[in-house]
């Protein structure tokens, strides 16, 4: 990828440097901290990084989600904030921009990400209903489940091996996909949804073709298909990257194309919306519209607000038309590709290759004195803050790990892996420079690392609250 990035640098392909694509207008200090204050913080907190204060973190990659930088435009866009009860100006600015770059008939504004799938799934799922997914993001697997239905995932196997480079490790798998419908039938699949990127696999992207392919069959049984479109952009830039025929399209091109294979889509704003709150729910379908309209004056609030504030829904218009702009998208891709591969060569196994959002590394690989039921992601996330300062998340065996409930014992997850995620516009390189360091300290320090046990744990989503102690 990297050839192609320098291809595309329109600073010139003699540059090297991939620069920010922007300048700091208002900064926003960072509080430097010791390895002895980290250690006491760490006890303080029963080893969870959760409940660390912000402020005791030096970079933050907890989540790409609600994190970002907000331009100047945005921000004026804030102060012109039409706060109507209904009708208001900032509703329509909002509307049409999402019309225009989306191009579904009916748009519903939601206050984030989940709300639309909420939404949407109490619509249009009934109890024993099955929905396929590339791979279910977890708030979308609960809406689906608390719905009653059944959430599958059916990725390609690429996707599940860590260290394939396929270009689209994202992508569904068709084949999987009609076994599917013929096993269950139609009648029992009210929707089909695509990830874009693959969170859940890895920030991976989903290619057109692999969207043409599953819209083709959807289309045969008369299933809609939904996209899941929180990283819309960061995947259209990786298609115009990596795929064949689109190199010379334009972003916006991209992804009305990507759109108009859906009927429909989810959105968190938080992620390619470049906002700290915000989301929406699109359809083309003039009586699902209703129905999800009426839903949502019950709980989100009046359909030209949609549980946000005119001002939100500002600066929602402006960020969805700046994360378009493709040195931005450059700048972003190459951020998280340049994190991932000084990684991978300190020797870290990472996903490869590396995603839009995140760098994910496998901490079983990677600590394999540690067993799963001592939580190896859990010992690297602690390690990582204790030595720089550097907050991560776990996505193993205490967020996804099962209880057995015949003999009380714990299955652990398949994968023990732990994300850095990168907030939009956020970092500098110096910043990302001193992540590696940190990372390089970690990593010559592995062996030394001890694994983790659970002294106090919720019954449900346990990762945000659990107390550990170190073996
Ligand atoms: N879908 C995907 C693919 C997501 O990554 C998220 C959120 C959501 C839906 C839900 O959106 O948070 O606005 O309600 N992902 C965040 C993360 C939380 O850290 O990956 P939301």
């Amino acid at each position: 990828m990297e050839k192609e990035i320098h291809q595309l640098n329109k600073a010139g392909t003699t540059f090297r440097t991939i620069i920010e694509p922007f300048k700091i207008k208002t900064v926003e200090p960072l509080w430097m901290t010791t390895a002895e204050e980290r250690q006491k913080i760490l006890k303080d907190v029963h080893y969870n990084v959760f409940l660390i204060q912000a402020q005791d973190v030096i970079i933050d990659l907890l989540t790409d989600s609600g994190t970002s930088a907000m331009s100047s435009e945005q921000w004026a866009g804030v102060m012109r904030g039409d706060e109507a009860y209904a009708g208001s100006r900032s509703y329509q600015r909002f509307e049409a921009v999402v019309h225009e770059i989306f191009g579904f008939k009916h748009i519903i504004p939601t206050h984030q990400g989940r709300a639309a799938e909420r939404i949407l799934f109490s619509v249009m799922c009934k109890e024993g209903d099955i929905v396929p997914n590339n791979t279910h993001f977890d708030t979308t697997r609960a809406n689906v489940e608390f719905r009653g239905a059944r959430a599958v995932d059916l990725l390609i196997d690429e996707g599940k091996d860590t260290q394939s480079k396929y270009p689209f490790k994202g992508n569904m798998d068709p084949e999987k996909l009609k076994a599917l419908i013929d096993k269950e039938g139609a009648k029992k699949i009210p929707l089909c949804m695509i990830t874009v990127t693959n969170n859940s696999s890895g920030g991976q992207p989903v290619s057109m073709t692999n969207i043409r392919a599953v819209k083709k069959i959807l289309d045969e049984y008369g299933i809609p298909l939904y996209l899941d479109a929180c990283r819309f952009a960061e995947n259209a830039y990786f298609i115009k990257l990596r795929e064949d025929g689109y190199e010379k399209k334009s972003v916006e091109e991209i992804v009305k194309e990507m759109m108009n294979y859906a009927d429909g889509c989810t959105m968190s704003a938080k992620k390619d919306g470049l906002t700290n709150i915000g989301g929406f729910l699109c359809t083309n379908d003039d009586i699902l519209a209703q129905q999800e309209r009426d839903l949502l004056i019950i709980s989100e609030g009046f359909p030209t607000y949609g549980g946000l504030a005119g001002r939100d829904l500002e600066a929602i218009a402006i960020g969805l038309k700046e994360v378009l702009h493709e040195d931005y998208l450059l700048y972003r891709l190459a951020e998280t590709q340049y994190l991932g591969e000084h990684l991978d060569e300190i020797g870290f196994p990472i996903v490869q290759p590396p995603g839009g959002h995140a760098i994910y590394i496998d901490a079983k690989t990677m600590l394999p004195h540690i067993p799963g039921s001592q939580y190896p992601g859990q010992a690297l996330v602690v390690e990582l803050y204790q030595v720089g300062g550097i907050r991560a998340v776990e996505i193993g065996s205490i967020m996804f790990g099962k209880v057995d409930e015949d003999t009380g014992e714990e299955i652990p997850a398949e994968m023990e892996l732990v994300r850095l995620a990168i907030p939009r516009r956020v970092y500098t390189q110096s910043h990302i420079d001193y992540v590696i360091e940190a990372c390089k300290r970690v990593w010559e320090n592995r062996d030394a690392l001890r694994g983790y046990k659970i002294v106090e744990q919720a019954k449900f989503l346990r990762h945000f609250t659990a107390k550990f102690e170190p073996v």
